[in-house]
């Protein structure tokens, strides 16, 4: 099942994963390759409903699988 991490560019799970072993934990950077969070912004917040895994515990998350 895939888990969206960004709604507004359609950013997935697996795409933060690929950023995260080339960016480790650099938001800025994930943000700039992925475009995730740039839109509405509402994934940046930890709390919110819009996405499965909001995109700083997804790069959290990412950060302990590669
Ligand atoms: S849900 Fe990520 S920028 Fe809107």
């Amino acid at each position: 099942m895939t888990k969206i991490v960004c709604d507004c560019v359609d950013v997935e799970y697996t795409d933060i994963v690929e950023a995260v072993k080339k960016h480790g934990d650099n938001l800025d950077a994930i943000m700039d390759e992925t475009e995730a969070g740039t839109v509405c912004e509402d994934c940046l917040e930890d709390d919110c409903d819009k996405v499965d895994i909001p995109l700083k515990i997804a790069i959290a998350q990412a950060l302990k699988e590669v």
